[in-house]
């Protein structure tokens, strides 16, 4: 058992690095099924999604080699099996990629169904939508989604998306790059690591237009070649780390980051009172300890609208806020999990279907609390921060699926959190810098 523990109540003073985003990582990594040669991919964050990711690979057959920390060079050249073993595929959600990239590559795949956090229903419907679209029969039996080309290789298909999907316009992008003719998503999802992945594709040699726009074009090509991409910071990551100092209050230029990709989070923050300054690649984030925060209303939507990803964060932070705030989430069923745990230190939150209601308070309390999922866990962790006294969170291995060195980044910026490792009971400390 592993906890996070925070005394909290310090405003936090210095720098945070950001690191390579995770949701262009976990599609990315796929991606290279889709490449004859060697893919050297760059600015890897260093989370347990990425490290099952490249396991998982590995299971198939690729040559996966670690240059540095954050560069890996991938080789699918050999592979000749599109069965994903059960077992790994199924703790995380992006496994759901390798049906889009297998089915790309070999005309068929076996993928287990993805796990992923509990965030309400997660159909895929939309994904198996696309892949009908290009021609191929897609079933469920013997606890695996099977695909199959009807000819083999995949024909070009058009599909329009009944729903934004990040995941959907994802797949149908790694199923359509090596397909015969084009394919065109429309109602396409638009976020940055879609155009990351784009972007990396591209590189290699196919021919995709339109991402970051509703409607992508894909002419499918015959091959993709090996070569380097360096995948772009995780505009979540940033997020949280803006939100913690919105919360606890201080100083903090957050370095590596595409600010426009920001510009969603930064305007809501600046609302609530937070000044944040941007530069080429970095934004400075300063919040008076002394004044509270405003209240607001968040909506959460598809990019470029206020991202889900940082809901948990946001209303955190709104717990201290002066007034009262509502949230609407509207991307997930059910992505309140989290408001038990920050109401056992001291908010005020009502919840009904996908709104919730914040009336602000003067402070948090710290509490024992558990991380629900990743952003769920992210946002204890900000309430800890800016709590009065000492938080422990569990469950932190959700956390660890996104983040990476969470406590080394905050310990740098003056946090006062560490790691507790607990084996059967009996709590053993250990360092985090
Ligand atoms: N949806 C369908 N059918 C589908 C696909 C999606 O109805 O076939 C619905 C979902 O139920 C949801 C909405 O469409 O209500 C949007 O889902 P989307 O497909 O965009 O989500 P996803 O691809 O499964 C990714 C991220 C999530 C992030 C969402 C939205 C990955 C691995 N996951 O999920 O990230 O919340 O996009 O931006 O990229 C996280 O990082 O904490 C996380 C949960």
């Amino acid at each position: 058992m592993t906890k996070y523990v925070i005394h909290g109540g310090r405003p936090l003073f210095g720098e945070i690095e950001i690191s390579g985003a995770k949701n262009a990582a976990v599609a990315i990594i796929p991606a290279a099924l889709l490449v004859d040669g060697v893919c050297r991919i760059e600015n890897i964050p260093q989370i347990s999604d990425v490290t099952l990711l490249l396991k998982i690979l590995q299971e198939l057959g690729a040559d996966v080699r670690t240059v540095d920390r954050t560069t890996v060079d991938i080789d699918c050249t050999h592979i000749r099996n599109a069965k994903v073993p059960d077992g790994m595929a199924r703790q995380i959600r992006a496994s759901y990629y390798l049906i889009g990239a297998l089915l790309g590559r070999f005309g068929s795949s076996q993928v287990p169904p993805p796990g992923g956090c509990h965030l309400g229903a997660r159909p895929i419907d939309q994904h198996i939508k696309g892949f009908v679209a290009m021609g191929a029969d897609v079933d469920v039996s013997g606890g695996y989604i099977n695909a199959r080309a009807q000819d083999g290789r995949l024909q070009g298909g058009q599909v329009y998306l009944d729903i934004v999907s990040v995941g959907a316009t994802m797949n149908i992008m790694l199923a359509a790059v090596l397909a015969k003719g084009m394919t065109i998503i429309e109602n396409a999802a638009k976020e940055p690591h879609i155009v990351d992945l784009a972007n990396f594709l591209n590189s290699m040699g196919a021919d995709i237009m339109g991402a970051g726009t509703d409607v992508i074009k894909i002419r499918g090509v015959d091959r993709l070649n090996g070569g380097a991409y360096s995948i772009i910071p995780d505009q979540i990551e940033a997020g949280t780390y803006m939100a913690a100092v919105a919360a606890a209050g201080g100083e903090v230029r957050i370095k590596n980051v595409i600010p426009k990709h920001l510009d969603c989070i930064t305007a809501k923050l600046v609302e609530m009172g937070v000044e944040v300054e941007e530069s080429d690649d970095s934004v400075l984030v300063r919040r008076d300890p002394n004044r509270r925060l405003n209240r607001t209303n968040v909506k959460t939507l598809p990019y470029p609208g206020f991202p889900t990803d940082m809901q948990p964060q946001i209303a955190v932070a709104l717990c201290m806020a002066e007034g009262t705030s509502v949230i609407t989430e509207g991307v997930w069923d059910s992505r309140y999990r989290y408001v038990d745990e920050i109401r056992r230190m001291g908010a005020k939150v009502q919840v009904d279907g996908k709104i919730a209601v914040i009336e602000g308070v003067d402070k948090l309390t710290g509490a024992p609390v558990q991380a629900c999922d990743l952003r769920a866990g992210a946002a204890m962790v900000i309430a800890g921060l800016a709590a009065q006294g000492t938080t422990e969170v569990d469950c932190v291995h959700y956390i660890e699926r996104g983040y990476e060195d969470i406590v080394r980044k905050l310990s740098g910026v003056g946090a006062d959190i560490r790691v507790v490792v607990t084996p059967d009971e009996e709590k053993t400390q250990a360092s985090v810098g």
